[in-house]
């Protein structure tokens, strides 16, 4: 948990007065929300303006005084700071356990600077060996992607809440894909997945993060993409 904390606090000497910021999900992500509300309140930092990546974000930035704002009004925000449930060397993740991968990698893309915070646990040599790819899928005819899933070399699941089918912010469903050994793979993966209809994003996140930054219990080291 104080691996998780220092990293997000390192992330908001990204931050600076006047920014647009994205304001990621999860719970390392959480902490960030949390050091920046108190940086608004002592005035350490001032004009700052939010844009959630799910409405989980959205609820903690309002209860935390972090003002709001969208896409539409400022579409390219000055840095989104956010969580990862695997980073690998050159700086791809993989995103989406906690649900919110398609409003995350919208904000993500279009904004000037990606910095992602997580703890050494995230640190992977090769994709998908921690963890599931999430991919997020339209309801209509769901498990009709199940055996195209299986044909691309992973064991998929319907993810669940309860007893009922999880549901994200957008009104769909996620895929957890289980790649034994990991992905061969990433971009030729995504490319395959993103070309079925009905497949509407994947957790993988490609050349789009700039820096992360990684807590352990002594402190925080940096990985920037070159
Ligand atoms: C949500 C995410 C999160 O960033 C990811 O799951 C990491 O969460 P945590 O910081 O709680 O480990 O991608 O969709």
């Amino acid at each position: 948990m104080e691996a998780k904390r220092l990293a997000a606090v390192a992330a908001l000497g990204e931050v600076r007065d006047g920014m647009v910021v994205g304001l990621g999900t999860g719970s390392t992500a959480d902490h960030f929300l949390i050091a920046l509300g108190e940086a608004l309140a002592t005035g350490k930092l001032a004009d700052i303006r939010g844009v959630p990546t799910s409405t989980q974000s959205e609820r903690r930035a309002t209860e935390l005084g972090i003002p709001l704002t969208t896409l539409a009004e400022c579409p390219a925000p000055d840095v989104t700071v956010d969580g990862t449930d695997e980073v690998s060397r050159d700086l791809d993740l993989i995103k989406g356990l906690g649900g919110a991968l398609l409003r995350e990698k919208i904000v993500a893309q279009n904004s000037r600077r990606l910095v992602i915070v997580a703890d050494g646990s995230k640190c992977v040599d090769r994709l998908g060996t921690h963890g599931p790819l999430p991919v997020e899928v339209a309801p209509f005819a769901h498990e009709t992607h199940e055996s195209f899933f299986r044909k691309l070399g992973c064991a998929p699941t319907l993810r669940r809440d309860g007893g009922a089918v999880f549901v994200t912010d957008n009104g769909n469903y996620i895929y957890d894909c289980h790649f034994a050994g990991g992905i061969d793979d990433p971009a030729a993966l995504d490319r395959a997945l993103r070309a079925r209809a009905g497949i509407v994003e994947t957790g993988l996140f490609l050349r789009l993060a700039d820096l992360a930054l990684i807590g352990d219990e002594t402190g925080v080291r940096t990985i920037e993409r070159e």
